[in-house]
């Protein structure tokens, strides 16, 4: 079988190395790919967003399966149109990936369907907008409707703070089209779960759950980034919790996906906050988290084409989806500088054991040689039989890992194992 996968970051070298372990698969195409990828898979430096000449590829090649894992090309059609030329994919069509495409969209169906989640208005007129921020609980959440390369939240502890949000993102045009509208919400505290989920659009079945650590400092300090390091499973997440996500949440938003004509097939991401007042959606994503990706397909045991097949056709119900009982920690080493300016082109080196362990995000081939060409440049995951010895393991591989200047945090998985004891 011959392969597609579109994206090039640590997360599709993730989903890559694991769709290898089938041996049914005989080439992998990765659009674009990575220098690291390089490794795994052919990368064509397709970009991910060029549809066309993504689809053209994979006719030419007589691709008999597409994976479609970055939000972008899914919320612009890409599954869509390589259906249209008969090649069946993993991954939403654009209808139902709107539920990340448009904030407004995925508050308004939550709202309709009561799914929890926080108290929300929407606005497209900032007047309006800063009218309501006058009287508005303090602190709040400012977010842009569409996408804006996970930088679109501002999480304002004054009124004046929510304004400039208001402000930059309506008139000073920050996240372009993306944030004319903007919805303001309630902000809720509590431990974060990431929840990814497989779905056929009538069953779901989640995979094990993991904990994002996005802020750029140890305890959670700085800059917002794309995320720094995650753990699977999550000790928030309990048996119980689960169960009433099932009930509340997970089920419930299938079920309006579908009532709105929007069938939802591929991964669903839950961004879950567990507040005092129970489970509550964050956000949607249509596609698997990075680095979320990093720590659960390391733990599927159950073959991953078979299971994505699956939810292509429509028999996930009957296919069996299992994790190992385990635990599993990812390190992301990080340009100095990221999320801000970095320098690129630092040649990358690592030991024989850390590179079977190591995911490539941001690597590019130069003179033959592997060099940084990202923010985010690799993740190392160990796994172990506890959460202690995963970390333990991540961060001994991850130091087998080499460029200048580069930067991680000391304390992934802390906050986990404090929540064990
Ligand atoms: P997002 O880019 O949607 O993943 O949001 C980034 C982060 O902002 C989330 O991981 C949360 O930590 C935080 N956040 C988003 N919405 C809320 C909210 N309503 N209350 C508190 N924190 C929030
Ligand atoms: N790690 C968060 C995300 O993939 O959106």
């Amino acid at each position: 079988m011959k392969l597609l996968v579109v994206g090039g970051g640590g997360r599709e070298h993730a989903i890559i190395k694991s769709l290898k372990k089938n041996p049914e698969i005989t080439e992998i195409f990765a659009c674009p790919g990575n220098g690291g990828i390089a490794k795994d898979a052919i990368c064509t430096g397709i970009g991910a967003t060029k549809i066309d000449e993504i689809v053209a590829f994979a006719v030419e090649n007589a691709i008999d399966y597409a994976v479609v894992a970055p939000d972008d090309p899914l919320v612009l059609g890409c599954v869509d149109a390589l259906n249209e030329k008969g090649i069946p994919c993993f991954g939403p069509k654009a209808n139902a990936a709107i539920i990340e495409g448009s904030k407004v969209f995925s508050k308004n169906l939550m709202k309709k369907y009561g799914i929890p989640t926080a108290q929300y208005e929407v606005f497209s007129d900032m007047n309006a907008a800063l009218n309501y921020l006058d009287n508005a609980p303090i602190p709040t959440v400012v977010k842009a409707d569409g996408l804006a390369l996970g930088k679109g939240v501002i999480i304002a502890q004054t009124r004046e703070e929510a304004k400039t949000a208001v402000r930059d993102m309506m008139e000073g045009g920050i996240f372009g089209k993306s944030g004319s509208t903007v919805v303001i919400e309630e902000f809720l505290t509590g431990p974060e779960v990431s929840v990814l989920a497989f779905t056929d659009g009538k069953v779901v079945k989640p995979m094990v759950s993991s904990m994002d650590h996005k802020r750029i400092g140890d305890h959670d300090t700085g800059l917002n980034t794309g995320g720094m390091g995650t753990i699977a499973p999550n000790p928030y997440y309990t048996a119980e919790i689960a169960e009433e996500c099932m009930k509340t949440i997970f089920l419930p938003t299938i079920d309006a996906m579908n009532a709105e004509g929007r069938t939802f097939q591929g991964c669903l991401y839950f961004g879950l906050m567990l507040t005092p007042n129970g489970p509550k959606v964050i956000e949607y994503n249509c596609r698997f988290g990075d680095p979320e990706t990093q720590v659960v397909l390391p733990l599927l045991e159950s073959d991953l084409l078979t299971v994505m097949r699956a939810c292509t056709d429509g028999t996930l119900a009957e296919t069996e989806v299992k994790f190992a009982d385990k635990h599993a920690c990812c390190v992301i080493l990080a340009s100095n500088g990221y999320p801000q300016s970095y320098k690129k082109g630092f040649e990358i080196t690592m030991t024989p054991e850390a590179e079977v362990a190591t995911y490539v995000a941001g690597g590019a081939i130069k003179d033959g040689k592997l060099v940084t060409s990202g923010g985010r440049v690799t993740g190392t995951t160990a796994i172990a039989e506890s959460l202690e010895n995963a970390i333990k393991e991540a961060y001994r591989l991850s130091d087998g890992v080499k460029f200048e200047g580069a930067y991680r945090r000391s304390d992934i998985g802390q906050r986990a194992l404090l929540a064990l004891k």
